[in-house]
This record gives structure tokens, sequence and C-alpha cells, in this order.
């Protein structure tokens, strides 16, 4: 699938995403909300993407690494619910989702909250794919978790699982220099061909795709999708093209949640890396740069 034919999924499943606005809305805005609002791990504009790839690709399993506060998770599972009926396996080593994410969204968004989604809390690096895997046909990947090791895990125990199946894997976190040809200089991006991020596992993705790319090998496992995030130019785009306006900014109130130290801890780094990202500076995270999704909604 390549970005003309999201374009098109966008364009024919924009009513039922319509349909659905209300409760992704609260969905959205909840996740941010439990995230101490320190932006959306999953931006408005995603999450209308995503939730065009899932109506179009119709996955019977959908392999999620790296859940965090859970945003792409509540978006699974709601369309899975709503839709698809698919398996939902989600790997993250953090237990916000089941501590009190769940018990909010209950509040907010009725729905059968654990049908069907195996929220496992665990490395990805140990996990058995092959037996996650078992029998399912139709594979969505989305691959949220960072860092060169998760990415040997994915391209040698997870990807050759998939070959054989029909599957798409949502590299989170890269964009296409194509559409975001000016990214913001304050910031250390790495480049690989059309692809940039602020994340290392882009050189081994651009490395499996180009080596899948090349003729006649059988289709490649791995589809790249630079999903659209940050830039209002896109998400008016997306907006203009599906009719779906992005949500009114979150309630800047604080969760209920509870302050551990490691929590405080990110949270101090990440309003200092805010702070220095509005005096215009050079700022890191993960060893690289702040993650661009760190930004505000669309108004
Ligand atoms: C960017 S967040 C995921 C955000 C999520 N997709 C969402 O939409 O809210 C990445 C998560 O991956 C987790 N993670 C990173 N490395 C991991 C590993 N080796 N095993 C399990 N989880 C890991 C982190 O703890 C973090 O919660």
């Amino acid at each position: 699938m390549n970005e003309q034919d999201l374009a098109r999924a966008l364009k024919l499943h924009a009513p039922r995403i319509a349909d659905a606005r209300a409760d992704l809305d609260t969905l959205y805005r909840e996740t941010w909300r439990l995230s101490r609002n320190e932006g959306p791990d999953l931006p408005w504009s995603d999450w209308v993407a995503l939730s065009a790839l899932l109506l179009e690709f119709r996955p019977s399993l959908i392999i999620e690494l790296g859940r965090g506060i859970g945003s792409s998770t509540s978006l699974f599972q709601y369309w899975s619910q709503k839709v698809l009926s698919a398996r939902i396996v989600s790997l993250c080593r953090t237990t916000d989702w089941r501590d009190y994410v769940v018990p909010a969204l209950e509040k907010s968004v009725p729905l059968d909250w654990d049908s069907g989604l195996d929220a496992r809390v665990g490395d990805i690096l140990d996990q058995d794919y092959p037996a996650i895997l078992n029998e399912a046909d139709r594979v969505l990947v989305l691959w949220d978790a960072h860092g060169l090791e998760i990415a040997g895990a994915v391209i040698d125990r997870l990807l050759p699982t998939l070959e054989g199946r029909d599957n798409i894997v949502v590299a989170h976190d890269m964009r296409d220099a194509r559409y975001f040809p000016n990214p913001e200089t304050h910031v250390q991006w790495l480049h690989a061909g059309d692809m940039f991020s602020t994340f290392a596992q882009i050189g081994p993705i651009a490395a499996y795709c180009a080596a899948r790319d090349a003729p006649p090998p059988p289709p490649p496992a791995m589809r790249c999708i630079a999903a659209p995030w940050r830039k209002p130019a896109r998400s008016e785009a997306t907006e203009s093209a599906t009719g779906i306006s992005s949500p009114p900014r979150t309630p800047q109130t604080a969760p209920p949640a509870p302050a551990r130290r490691a929590d405080r801890s990110a949270r101090r780094g990440a309003r200092a890396a805010r702070r220095s990202h509005r005096a215009g500076r050079r700022v890191h995270r993960n060893r690289t740069a702040p993650s661009a999704r760190r930004s505000r909604p669309p108004a």
C-alpha cells in the first residue's frame, strides 16, 4: 500500500470515520489527558489515517509494538469491536494501560475493552512471534517502539513470520521527504532516501525496504507508511480530503493517574525539552532529538 492507496482509502472510508468521530474524538482526548498533556503519541491525523487503513485492509490480527498510554491501542480496540473483530496483541513493558487507562476509557466510551485484546506486559525482544501469529492470514503491525535492538527483533524475528501472509507494517515516526520537504532545522534528523526520522531504526528499515523492492524477489513483507503528523498544512490537507476535522484542543487538566518517580522524572525532562524547543535550541530525546509528536493538536 502506498500513499495513493492510503488517500483512496481515506476518501472511501471517510463517511464511516465521520460517523465514529464523536467516539474517536473522546478516545483521542482522553488518552492525551492521561498522558498528562505531554502531547499525543498518536496525533489526530494518524487516528484518521490509521482508521482508513484498518477499514481498508481489514486485518484479522493486529500486533502493536509499544503501547505506552495506549492511544493506538484504544483506536485498534474501537475499530475491532465495531467492525473488524480482529485479534489484537499489544506488546509493551509498561502497565499504564491496565492500571489507569482502561478504567478511564470505560467511563468515557462504552465498549468491551478486554475482549480480543491481549495487552501483554513484557519485552518486545522476548516474544514468540510465530506463536503470536499462529494462523492469522491478514496481519497489521504498528511499530511504535524505538531503537536498533527492537529493529533487529522486528526484522530478524517478526517479519520472517509474516512472509506468505497479507500484511502491512506501519513504521511510526518516519516522515516522507516528498511531503515534508522542510523539517525543523533545530531537530537532528536522520535521513535515508525519501525517509527521515529522529529514530535510529530508520537505517535498518530503509535497508530492508530497499532490499525487498529490488525485482524480481517476492512482494515485500514490509510497507513503510510515513503517517502524516505535525505539520498543519498536512493536517489541513487530510481534513479537506476527508471532511473530518481535528478535534478541539484537549482540556489542560491533569489525570488522576499515580505519579511514579520515573514518571515525574520523565515529565520534568519533557517540560525541559519543550522549553528548549520553544527557545529554538536543539534538544535531545532518546539520544537523538525530541519526538516531533509532542506537538499541540491542530487548532
Ligand atoms: C511511543 S510509545 C507507544 C505509543 C503508543 N503506540 C500510543 O499510540 O500511545 C513506545 C512504548 O514502547 C515501549 N517500549 C520501548 N522498548 C520496549 C521493549 N523493548 N519492550 C517493550 N516495550 C518497549 C515504551 O515503554 C513505550 O511505552
